[in-house]
């Protein structure tokens, strides 16, 4: 069955627009899991929008499940994930002008430096996934410079129009599941994802993992995190193939 994390970002994002001390996005990391969630994701952006490094050091210290580190390849923020050591490093591709990660990370184009960043994480014993567009290319790319997993980016999905663009973006993941399975990769997959939308993608055979931030986030105003992330984990539940 495959697991979810959740992305406490937005938590921090509450917090930042007032530039006070709460929500405490590390709160949220416990009702997250009080909640069932398997992961905890956090991405320490270079510009510090939302996750400090405060909360990336106390996030490491307390939490239960696996810690799932989104970073980019910048040398001040390996530096950062090399001294506190999450389980897994995610590795994203940043812009500054965006409002959220926007496209996969081009490991074809920039192997050299994605290789880098992928061998000094994996011999400090971090587990390393990139987060890619879903395409064969993109995964044999992962592969050969060693990464241990791949994130499938399901924003094209997720934003796609029912029907013939839904099932093609459907398909894509499907077939670059498989492709990362071939190559022995772990498999997850995130962006864009919510309650409306999992079923389908949730239903597609190898993904080890789910990394869903905002939906979860919005739904936890209404009903509290530990119940949202509970209302999520049973939609996976009930969607994947057994
Ligand atoms: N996976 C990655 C690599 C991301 O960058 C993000 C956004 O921070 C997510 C998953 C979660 O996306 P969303 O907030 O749309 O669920």
């Amino acid at each position: 069955m495959p697991g979810l994390g959740v992305n406490i970002d937005h938590v921090a994002t509450i917090r930042q627009a007032r530039r006070a001390a709460e929500p405490d996005p590390v709160w949220a990391a416990v009702q997250a899991e009080l909640g069932g969630a398997d992961c905890i994701t956090f991405h320490l952006r270079q510009d510090r929008r939302h996750i400090n490094d405060r909360d990336a050091r106390l996030l490491r210290q307390t939490c239960r499940t696996k810690l799932n580190m989104e970073m980019s390849t910048a040398g001040e923020i390996v530096a950062i994930a090399l001294e506190i050591r999450p389980h897994q490093a995610t590795l994203v591709p940043e812009n500054r002008q965006e409002l959220t990660t926007e496209g996969g990370l081009d490991v074809l184009a920039n192997s050299k430096r994605v290789a880098e960043a992928t061998k000094v994480l994996a011999d400090a014993g971090v587990v390393v996934s990139a987060f890619i567009d879903p395409t064969a290319e993109q995964v044999a790319a992962a592969a050969d410079i060693g990464c241990h997993a791949v994130e499938l980016h399901t924003g094209r999905y997720a934003n796609a129009t029912a029907g013939a663009e839904s099932d093609e973006a459907l398909a894509d993941l499907a077939n670059a599941v498989q492709a990362a399975r071939r190559a022995k990769l772990i498999v997850h997959g995130g962006h864009g994802l919510s309650y409306n939308n999992i079923a389908p993608v949730a239903a597609i055979e190898g993904f080890c993992e789910f990394n869903i931030g905002h939906s979860i986030v919005a739904r936890a105003i209404f009903v509290g995190l530990a119940e949202a992330v509970r209302e999520m984990k049973r939609l996976i539940d009930r969607s994947a193939k057994r």
